[in-house]
C-alpha cells in the first residue's frame, strides 16, 4: 500500500463500534467525575520536551526511549505528550491554581504519544481519560482516586477486574532501597541487561521494572526483598490506611508489593486496575501519588494523587465481557424526494426537524418502493416523502413504518410531530 493510504504503524483511525465504546467510556467517566467535583481540563497534546523529562523523569524509559520529540521551526525540544500528568501540573502551575480552594480535582482526556512497540493493547497513539486530585496529603484522597476509577469501569458493566495496589514509599524509603538493590545487585552486575546495568547506576529501582528475561529471572533467583519491607513509619501508616479505607469502601485489592510503575513521580500510594480477561497488555489503568512533582515543575509544593484509564485498553475488556457500546445512531425519519429537483426540499424538511430530531435525506430520486426499503434499512421509525404537491405546498408524507399509516402533513405540524417523539425508543 502507498505511504499516504495507510495510517502509521501503532496509530489507528476511530470509527464505528471503536469510537462508540470511547464515548460511553468518556461520559461515565465525566459524569462520575463532574459529580465528583471535577473541572476538566484540555492541555496542549505538545509541551516542551523538559516537562516530560523532569516530570516524569529521565530514567524511565518513557523519556528513555519511548518519546517523539523534535525541534521546532526555533530550534526548541518539543515532545507529544506521553502521558497526561506532568502537562496538568504545568498548567496548575502556570494559572496559580493554588490559590483556589485546596485541592483541586482535574480530568483531562485525550490522545497519548509513546514509541513502543505495537501490540495488542498498545498503540504509538492512544488514549487516555485521567484524574487529579492537587493540593492534599491525606489518604483519603488516594481511595477516593481509586473509589473513581473503580467506580466507571462498574458502570460500563466490567466485572472481571482486579486492583492491585502496593506503595514505593517516600524519598528516604526509596534511598535506603535503592542501596539495598545496589549491595545485592552489584556483585551480578555481569548478569544484568545493559539496560539494567545503566539504571544500577542511575536509579536501581527502575530495575525491577525491567522486561528483559536475563532481569527477571535474576532478581528471582536473589530472592530480591520488596520496597515494602523498607519502608519507614510514615509511609507504612499511609499505606496502612488506604488499605482500610478500600475495605470500608467495599473495594477489594491484592497487595503488589513489587509495582514500581513506569514514572519516577511516584511517591507512597502506586496501583494498577488489571483485566482478567486480556493478555499482557492488561492493564485498564494505573496512578498513584505524586507529592514533589509540583515542586520538580517549579510551582510551590502541592501534593497529589491521581491515574489514567487507556481508553483501548478498557474497550478490549468491555468485548471480552460482551459489553455493548453506545448504540449506533438511528435516524428517526428517512426523507427521500421522488424527483431530483425536489432534493433541496428534502433538506429544507430535514433542516425544519433538526437537531431535535435525527433526520436523514436521499440526495438523489428514489421510487417509492426504493426509499422505503431505504427507510427501514437505516432502521428509521418514518418515511418522508417529497413529490409534486409536498414541493410546491411545504409539506410532507410521512409513513410510518410500523403502522404504515400514511399523511400529508405541512412541515411545521411534521416537526410538532417529530419532535413530540423527540427521539423515543423507536
Ligand atoms: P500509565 O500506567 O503509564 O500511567 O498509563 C495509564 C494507562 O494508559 C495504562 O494502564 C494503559 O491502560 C494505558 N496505556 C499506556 N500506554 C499505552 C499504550 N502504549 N497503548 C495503549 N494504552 C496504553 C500514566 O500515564 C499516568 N499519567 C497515570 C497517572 C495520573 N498517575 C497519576 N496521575
Amino acid at each position: 500500500m502507498k505511504l499516504v493510504t495507510r495510517a502509521v504503524k501503532g496509530t489507528h483511525d476511530l470509527f464505528g463500534d471503536e469510537i462508540r465504546f470511547q464515548r460511553k467510556i468518556l461520559r461515565n467517566a465525566r459524569q462520575w467525575l463532574e459529580s465528583a467535583g471535577a473541572f476538566e481540563l484540555a492541555t496542549p497534546v505538545f509541551e516542551f520536551t523538559e516537562v516530560f523529562q523532569r516530570g516524569v523523569g529521565q530514567t524511565t524509559d518513557i523519556v528513555q526511549k519511548e518519546m517523539y520529540t523534535f525541534s521546532d521551526r526555533a530550534g526548541r525540544s518539543i515532545t507529544l505528550r506521553p502521558e497526561g500528568t506532568a502537562g496538568v501540573i504545568r498548567a496548575f502551575i502556570e494559572h496559580g491554581m493554588k490559590v483556589m480552594p485546596q485541592p483541586v480535582r482535574i480530568w483531562y482526556a485525550g490522545p497519548m504519544f509513546r514509541a513502543e512497540r505495537p501490540q495488542k493493547g498498545r498503540q504509538r497513539q492512544f488514549h487516555q481519560v485521567g484524574y487529579e486530585i492537587i493540593g492534599s496529603d491525606s489518604y483519603v484522597a488516594d481511595a477516593e482516586a481509586i473509589l473513581l476509577s473503580y467506580k466507571i469501569l462498574e458502570s460500563l458493566g466490567l466485572r472481571q477486574m482486579r486492583l492491585r495496589i502496593g506503595s514505593v514509599g517516600d524519598s528516604q524509603d526509596r534511598m535506603k532501597y535503592n542501596e539495598y538493590l545496589n549491595s545485592v545487585l552489584t556483585p551480578h552486575f555481569d548478569d544484568l541487561s545493559t539496560d539494567s546495568q545503566r539504571r544500577l547506576v542511575s536509579n536501581p529501582l527502575r530495575i525491577l521494572d525491567s522486561k528483559a528475561p536475563q532481569d527477571i529471572a535474576l532478581l528471582q533467583e536473589l530472592d530480591v526483598k520488596p520496597l515494602l519491607e523498607f519502608m519507614g513509619e510514615k509511609s507504612r501508616k499511609h499505606f496502612e490506611s488506604v488499605k482500610k479505607a478500600l475495605e470500608d469502601l467495599g473495594i477489594a485489592y491484592t497487595i503488589d508489593s513489587r509495582i514500581v510503575r513506569g514514572l519516577d513521580y511516584y511517591a507512597h500510594t502506586a496501583w494498577e486496575i488489571h483485566h482478567e480477561l486480556l493478555g499482557s497488555q492488561s492493564a485498564l489503568g494505573g496512578g498513584g501519588r505524586y507529592d514533589t512533582l509540583v515542586e520538580t515543575l517549579g510551582g510551590a509544593p502541592s501534593p497529589g494523587v491521581g491515574w489514567a484509564l487507556g481508553l483501548e485498553r478498557v474497550t478490549l475488556a468491555m468485548q471480552a465481557e460482551g459489553l455493548s457500546p453506545d448504540a449506533a445512531s438511528r435516524p428517526l425519519i428517512y426523507i427521500f424526494p421522488l424527483a431530483a429537483e425536489f432534493a433541496e426540499k428534502a433538506l429544507l424538511a430535514a433542516q425544519s426537524f433538526w437537531p431535535q430530531v435525527s433526520a436523514q435525506y436521499s440526495l438523489s430520486a428514489k421510487k417509492p418502493a426504493k426509499g422505503l426499503r431505504e427507510a427501514e434499512k437505516r432502521g428509521a421509525k418514518y418515511a418522508g416523502i417529497i413529490g409534486q404537491d409536498e414541493a410546491a405546498s411545504e409539506a410532507i408524507t410521512i409513513k410510518n413504518l410500523h403502522t404504515k399509516e400514511q399523511k400529508l402533513l405541512s412541515l411545521k405540524d411534521a416537526a410538532a410531530l417529530l419532535k413530540g417523539e423527540n427521539n423515543e425508543a423507536h
